[in-house]
Formats: structure tokens, sequence, C-alpha cells
């Protein structure tokens, strides 16, 4: 089979890959590129475990062709981190104790953090809609749901839920 080459953006860097055309987004990144923090459960849309950022907005890779992604930006949960720096979503999820498992944690996080950029301050509505499509099948979502919203008013790193006052603009 003939392999396409692709160049796209990897969590902010230049990559550039040979794909088989039938190859899927996930199987590119844990297979062929080594980055196994995108987990590969259902295989079929269905548990979210594959999320990643597909030009900001989460989609689950298993349904994503590798090959679509050339010229576009792919974020997994290796690039959320600033280096050695934590996500404030990751602080929130490990001081909440919200990090259950590792198979959807890196999905939950990437979901949020889609949220969290287009929408700072979330309700519990927001945020559970959208993580709706990352499924946990053991303890359950309170603790997730709280640490996302945690990070959402302490994203920027002052207190108040006030927009126009927030970080000390009026
Ligand atoms: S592995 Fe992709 S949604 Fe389950
Ligand atoms: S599946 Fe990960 S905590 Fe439930």
């Amino acid at each position: 089979m003939k392999k396409c080459h692709i160049t796209f953006q990897l969590n902010g860097m230049t990559t550039e890959v040979l794909v088989n055309p039938n190859q899927t987004l996930v199987r590119m990144l844990r297979e062929d590129l080594g980055l196994t923090g995108t987990k590969y459960g259902c295989g079929e849309g269905d548990c979210g475990s594959c999320t990643v950022l597909f030009d900001g907005e989460p989609v689950n890779s298993c349904l994503v062709l590798a090959a679509q992604v050339d010229g576009h930006r792919v974020t997994t949960i290796e690039g959320v981190a600033d280096g050695d720096k934590l996500h404030p979503l990751q602080t929130s999820f490990i001081e909440k104790g919200a990090i259950q498992c590792g198979f959807c944690t890196p999905g939950m996080i990437l979901s949020a953090k889609a949220l969290l950029e287009k929408q700072p301050d979330p309700s519990e509505l927001e945020v559970r809609t959208a993580i709706s499509g990352n499924l946990c099948r053991c303890t359950g979502y309170q603790k997730i749901v709280e640490a996302i919203m945690a990070t959402g008013k302490s994203a920027c790193g002052c207190s108040t839920t006030d927009e126009k006052k927030c970080c000390g603009e009026d």
C-alpha cells in the first residue's frame, strides 16, 4: 500500500510522518510516534479514551484517519504541560483527587482544556456536557467535575469570577 507523507503541528512541533491511507490517528500517535498517553479503548468512538485536540477541538482519534491531520494542529496529553510545569488542569486533577485511572484521564483533561479555552468559568452543566463523551466506568465523575470547575475559576491565577475585574482589569 502506498504511504502518504503528512506534515502537521503536533504539540507545537512541526512533525512529518509516512502513514498508511487507512491508518487511524490513534494508531499513528501510539505506534509510530510513541505517544502512548492517548489511550485506545473501544476503537468505535464510544469511550473517549483516545481524545485529542484537532485544531483545538476534541475528537476521538480512533475515528480520524492519520492522513486527515495533514496541515492541521494536533494536541495530545503529552503537549498539555509546559515542560516540567503542569497545566493548571493537571494540577487541579491531582489536588482534587480526580486522577482515578490513567485510561480516561488524558481524554478528560483534553476535553476540559478545549472547554476552558472557550469558556473560562463554566457552569457544572457545561463541564458535564463537555466531558460527556469521556466515559469513566469506575468511580464516577464528581471529583473530575470539581477539578475542572476549580481550574476554571483559578486558571488566570486570580480569585475573582467577575470577568471585568479579572487579573486587575477594570
Ligand atoms: S478508543 Fe476512541 S472512542 Fe474509544
Ligand atoms: S475509567 Fe478512568 S477512572 Fe474510571
